[in-house]
């Protein structure tokens, strides 16, 4: 475990609470669920599952249920016999022979097709699966690890998602907190970031200057930590001097600092009024009340979407929209 340690930065609570968790999920066979937006570490927890585990030996195989053909998916996961259909003319092992005794990794399982659920959900189920065309079953050992970027829930309600494969997954589930809820961590990982960059380019000690650090830190990162890795790296890549000032980082002016303000300053206000036109200042702050209001009132209904959005007397859809645009993943509120 130490060399993940290592590895996955941050020391705030939210984010501790999840990594504390690896130790346990890897030791267990049961499936994991990792949900997160996008860029929060879900495949570097993943990771960190497999290589922490007595699965280490074996294979780690990621696959991007994204990135699958429909047509495809059985014939990748499970592969077929020889002739199979026109044109199979060897045997083709899927990722699950491929995985025997290691780890797969479903990333954006949230993409999956119908079928391939339903077929997912039978070697779940059965711990076998069967290669196109071929008659016999074959029996695997393999850890699933699944990711996801929206709340499978969601999916599950809008019968976009088999809600006994979302059980089947959701045995052990993990949240990985987005950057902006856990601000605490951005200097961490900009050092590391930093140093990491710097050695890449072959250059000497590389730091970032107090002004540099408070522009990241009220960035709101909808991107999330590979955001703030790809901005280090553009910067140590194009710095010319060992100090990166504010104006070496290149970040995009139309993304709110609002939300950021409320933590890193006492005074969110003072802090970046003088700053900002009017309308900036007024969007800002509407930005704000929201984020604020919507925890609120989550946090009030532990995390139950309908009483909220009848609290907040707004249409649930409407009111999912609103939790959507500001990343705020209702399980967090809830009282598990
Ligand atoms: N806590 C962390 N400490 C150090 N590096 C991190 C941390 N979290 C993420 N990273 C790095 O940030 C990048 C993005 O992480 P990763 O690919 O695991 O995110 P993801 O949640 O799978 O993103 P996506 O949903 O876009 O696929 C990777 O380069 C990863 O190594
Ligand atoms: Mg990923």
């Amino acid at each position: 475990m130490s060399q993940w340690d290592e590895l996955f930065i941050g020391n705030s609570q939210s984010f501790l609470k999840a990594k504390n968790m690896i130790p346990r999920l890897s030791a267990s066979k049961s499936t994991v669920l990792i949900s997160g937006e996008t860029g929060t570490g879900k495949e570097l927890f993943a990771r960190a599952l497999h290589y922490s585990s007595e699965r280490r030996g074996k294979p780690f195989v990621p696959v991007n249920c994204a990135a699958l053909p429909d047509h495809l998916v059985e014939n990748e996961l499970f592969g077929h016999s020889k002739g199979a259909f026109t044109g199979a003319l060897a045997e083709k092992h899927g990722l699950f022979h491929e995985a025997d005794g290691g780890t797969l990794f479903l990333d954006e399982i949230n993409s999956l097709n119908m079928v391939a659920q339903s077929k997912l959900l039978r070697v779940l189920q059965d711990q076998e699966f069967r290669p196109l065309g071929s008659t016999k079953s074959r029996a695997v050992d393999v850890k699933i690890v699944a990711a996801t970027n929206t709340d499978l829930r969601y999916l599950v309600e809008a019968h976009q998602f088999r809600e006994d494969l979302f059980y089947r997954l959701n045995v052990l589930s993990v949240v990985l907190p987005p950057l902006r809820d856990r601000r605490e961590d951005i200097s961490d990982l900009a050092k590391h970031f930093v140093d990491r960059s710097a050695e890449e380019f072959g250059k000497g000690a590389v730091r970032l200057s107090a002004d540099a650090m408070m522009k990241l830190m009220n960035y709101a990162w909808p991107g999330n930590v590979r955001e703030l890795q790809a901005v280090i790296h553009r910067a140590v890549a194009m710095a010319i001097g060992d100090v990166l000032e504010a104006a070496d980082l290149d970040l995009p002016d139309h993304e709110p600092a609002g939300v950021a303000a409320t933590v890193v300053s006492e005074g969110p206000t003072e802090m970046v009024i003088g700053q900002c036109g009017f309308q900036a200042m007024k969007a800002k702050m509407i930005d704000e009340f929201e984020r604020t209001y919507l925890s609120k009132l989550l946090s009030v209904h532990q995390g139950n979407i309908s009483q909220a959005a009848r609290a907040a007397r707004k249409e649930r859809r409407a009111f999912q929209r609103l939790l959507h645009k500001h990343g705020l993943d209702r399980r967090i509120f809830s009282a598990a």
